[in-house]
């Protein structure tokens, strides 16, 4: 046994991270027993027994998801936590140490002053500053912002690994500052910071106005170093530092960077103070963001010289360039290639472009202060003849371990999954992401909460979610309680739309679901709160009483059962359906909090909201007023319909789904349930058609047409593999990739028990399908792996292998309809047999009837007219409407035996 998977606030030893609130966490690994009895946490100055500071002693109720250390920590000090372990078969362990460190306090003064340059606000600024060290001096700390972008350089070499820092954050609200770990050396030194523009000062997030945030460059810096003999040197930034006109003419998140090597670095000029609010300072939240991975790039074309990544990502190109002065290199980034070149049509205004001018000296390039989302680059101006060796693709997120795996008998469906995972990476740089290549690449708050289940099952993501919730919270407070379509706003100007304000709920128990860390409601509590009361104030403001029938909607964004890009649900259904499910998120989150006066408000408020819903949206026999998809989606997944009439709803969405074809018209409303509704209310065999679907529309759709990530739109590429020419259409999107979270929750099954979160109980639900032979979960949970894999032996028999992680429980529903199972820790094998399985009945498609020998056999028997095509059955889907079809004059009981014959044959 040892212990493993040691965080503090999700996070693997983080420096200078805000510890207003500290979740400490760690995982067992390899007992033999099955659960922890008692545990005891060591907080330390140093990693030493003898210098324990805090000591839980022998506990029996330390949670090891989240344990909340309460200890008054001193600024800027290394702490150093182990734990020990003890478990019911009587194993005992230590966990090593591991460590986080403080920021500077609150309220402390900086020995630093905010500076900028002399030089213009067009002139990229390097800030120097030089200074002599007569002894050594132990590891120092930098503490240090720079806007819009910065990177340090500690004598000719980059501090840290981190990328675009400061990062995203809502800057006119707060200033998230960083900390390094520096060596610098006894004797001459130099400091150098290049400074960006980045989101903060360049052109971002409207396509005009030319700097949201109107930002201007800043710089504010404290080296501090403690030499051995105990003496403390500190450097901050004031009139010492010098400044010089950097290399980097242009950047741009949009447009990309221009790196001018023959210019820069002439005159210095003194730098003077600059305006800061330093009462905004806060230590960062944001997970570190870096290169995570390298891949080859591959030539497709030489002339044009074309390179292809092999997936589409964020990040950039690093080349090796061996030039001669003066040359001008250009590399232009994109999604798609068409017509032998790169397609570049959906990137709106976005450039996308960086340009090289060598100095003649051969070095490898990478831009700083920007970066692409792309496959492919077209490169122009290259010197000489190019090799793949030269190019490297960087691809760039945030720090977030990966934490789950499907792997399926099906290529396609693996493809499916790995798209989703790519479209992650590729939209969590910092903030959330709609998409990461055109004049976009905002916090769409819809797109965020859509796919966060997903995100939270593929990686821990919770650190990412704490600051992106911080944002939220900053600009909600800002707002008067209403939340930004975006986050961060960047004046963008709109909000408080239902299902995209919901972020503000639904992120927040999404996270607590996942991690079992109740101090995150805790701390979102207040918003998640203002959100609701929000939609209260104005849904009484204009008199609609619990309906929520006011206010702008985005409505089913992009569903395709309209032509217009809000789809064909009625907005007021979506938006109290939403206005429902959020009101009840705070009532179980009060719960869960001890606030028992507000669980019981907001339990109210989401019956009245309810019964507000059932009277306007269902006749009194319970038929839903409004029967697109989407609708029959939301209160299927909801429950939200009349007593007693769950079967009534189940039957409209079954027969809305076939009678449109068996195809999918959701948009970012409907689908991201759409599959979860189905498998929820017994028709999983429809969950699993549509899933399985190949042709347009289809998820599969877009694996057969070369995607490597999740697309905008269902068809943003054309079958002949031209692009859907409507402007907003990007080929890496993450909502429709929420389709991951029915693959965990429902094709393997594995499921977090709301009621003992952080995968503390595990519902254990697969629906195994015979279309698919075999399928492999496995979730890294807090508490550690849990796994299902399921394959089946033949038509019949299916083997089962659930693995249970320790210290949970789990509830297993075997999937031949049999017994419900408790289990805890470990592993267990079952070989079931399956009920039979019957493909046919008066829904299915009549033309899946007729391909099938059996089938169509029922039919010719009894309805040879069908075979011969009666008037308009060209239009009709379902057997039923065949038979129901004026023309086809057939008897009640001659329908009867149809539906009984077809019922009866089974697979
Ligand atoms: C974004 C979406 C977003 C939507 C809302 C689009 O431009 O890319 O993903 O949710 O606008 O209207």
């Amino acid at each position: 046994m040892y212990i493993t998977q040691m965080k503090t606030n999700h996070l693997t030893e983080p420096s200078g991270f805000d510890t207003s609130t500290v979740t400490l966490s760690y995982t067992v690994a390899e007992a033999a027993g099955k659960r922890q009895t008692v545990a005891r946490i060591q907080l330390a100055p140093a990693p030493s027994e003898d210098q324990v500071c805090f000591d839980t002693g022998l506990r029996s109720d330390i949670d090891n998801a989240a344990y909340g250390l309460e200890y008054p920590l001193t600024p800027r000090t290394r702490y150093f936590w182990r734990v020990f372990v003890q478990t019911d078969a009587g194993e005992e362990t230590w966990s090593p140490w591991t460590w986080f460190e403080t920021a500077k306090a609150l309220n402390e003064d900086w020995q630093a002053r905010p500076i900028t340059t002399p030089l213009g606000n067009d002139v990229h600024p390097v800030f120097t500053r030089h200074f002599t060290l007569d002894k050594t001096c132990g590891a120092a700390r930098l503490y240090i912002l720079g806007l819009g972008l910065y990177e340090v350089y500690l004598n000719g070499k980059k501090v840290g690994e981190e990328v675009l820092q400061p990062g995203f954050h809502s800057y006119d609200l707060w200033l998230q500052y960083q900390t390094y770990e520096l060596q610098p050396q006894q004797g001459e030194n130099t400091l150098e910071v290049w400074l960006g523009d980045g989101w903060f000062k360049g052109r971002f997030s409207s396509r005009t106005a030319p700097s949201p945030y109107k930002g201007e460059y800043v710089l504010l810096a404290e080296l501090r170093m403690r030499c051995a003999d105990g003496t403390e040197h500190i450097i901050g930034t004031d009139e010492r530092w010098q400044v010089f006109p950097g290399p980097v003419q242009m950047d741009s998140i949009y447009d990309g960077e221009t790196l001018d090597m023959t210019a820069g670095c002439t005159s210095a000029a003194q730098a003077i103070p600059a305006p800061l609010d330093m009462a905004k300072l806060r230590p960062r939240l944001s997970p570190r963001l870096r290169i995570q991975e390298t891949r080859p790039m591959r030539i497709v074309s030489n002339d044009p010289l074309i390179l292809d990544a092999g997936q589409n990502l964020s990040g950039w190109v690093r080349f090796c360039c061996d030039a001669p002065r003066g040359t001008e290199i250009r590399l232009l980034y994109a999604e798609h290639m068409m017509n032998g070149d790169v397609f570049r049509g959906n990137l709106r205004t976005a450039q996308q472009t960086f340009t090289y001018i060598s100095d003649g000296k051969a070095r490898e390039v990478s831009p700083r202060f920007t970066f692409f989302g792309f496959r492919y680059i077209r490169v122009e101006g290259w010197h000489g003849t190019a090799n793949e060796a030269d190019f490297t693709a960087c691809v760039i997120h945030s720090d977030m371990e990966r934490t789950g795996c499907i792997e399926t008998s099906d290529a396609a469906v693996d493809r499916l999954f790995e798209n989703a995972l790519w479209s992650q990476k590729g939209n969590f740089l910092d903030v959330p992401t709609d998409c990461p290549q055109r004049d976009e690449r905002k916090g769409w708050t819809g797109d965020a909460q859509i796919f966060c289940d997903t995100a939270l099952f593929n990686m821990d993501a919770t650190a990412f979610y704490r600051k992106y919730m911080q944002d939220m919270a900053l600009e909600q407070v800002n707002l008067g309680g209403s939340l930004p379509c975006v986050v961060p706003a960047a004046y963008y100007g709109v909000n408080g739309t239902a299902v995209w304000g919901d972020a503000a709920t639904i992120i927040p128990w999404q996270v607590y679901i996942h991690s079992g860390d109740a101090s995150i409601l805790r701390v979102q509590y207040p918003f998640m709160k203002m959100w609701v009361e929000n939609i209260r104030r104005e849904t009484g403001a204009d008199g609609s009483g619990y309906l929520w029938s006011g206010g702008a909607q985005y409505g089913d964004w992009l569903a395709l059962d309209a032509d217009n890009v809000h789809g064909g649900t009625d907005r007021t259904l979506i938006a109290t359906a939403y206005y429902y499910y959020s009101a009840s998120i705070v009532a179980k989150t009060a719960a869960v909090l001890g606030n028992r006066a507000d669980a019981a408000l907001y339990d109210q408020l989401s019956r009245d909201i309810r019964s507000a819903f059932l009277s306007e949206y269902f006749t009194p026999a319970g038929r839903l007023a409004d029967h697109t998809q989407t609708a029959l989606v939301l209160v299927n997944y909801l429950g939200l319909y009349p007593e007693g009439t769950q079967e009534r709803q189940r039957q409209a969405l079954r027969r809305r789904i076939a009678e449109d074809g068996f195809k999918l018209q959701t948009g970012f409303v409907g689908t991201p349930w759409l599959l979860g509704a189905l498998t929820m209310c017994g028709c999983e065999d429809l969950a699993w058609k549509l899933f399985l679907r190949r042709e347009y529309p289809s998820w599969l759709y877009e694996v057969d047409q070369g995607a490597t990530t999740i697309w905008e739109r269902w068809n943003s590429i054309n079958p002949d593999g031209t692009m859907n020419k409507d402007g907003m259409n990007s080929l890496n999107h993450y909502a429709y990739g929420s389709v991951a979270s029915w693959m965990y929750r429902y094709m393997a099954g594995i499921q977090p028990d709301e009621n003992a979160a952080g995968f503390r109980r595990i519902r254990i639900a697969p629906y195994p399908d015979r279309r698919l032979g075999s399928c492999r979960a496995s979730v890294n949970t807090p508490h550690g792996d849990c796994t299902v894999t399921w394959c089946w032996l033949d038509e019949r028999w299916l083997m089962l292998d659930v693995r249970i992680p320790f210290g949970t429980e789990a509830v297993l529903f075997l999937p031949d309809g049999g017994e419900r199972v408790h289990l805890i820790a470990g592993a267990y094998t079952y070989t079931l047999d399956m009920p039979e399985f019957h493909p046919f009945s008066m829904m299915s498609d009549w033309r899946e009837l007729l391909d099938d020998p059996r089938a169509k056999a029922v039919i010719e028997s009894h309805f040879p007219k069908a075979i011969r095509g009666i008037a308009f059955q060209k239009e009709l889907q379902t057997m039923d409407q065949v038979v129901r079809s004026p023309f086809a004059t057939l008897t009640r009981e001659t329908v009867d035996l149809i539906r009984r014959e077809l019922e009866e044959i089974r697979d």
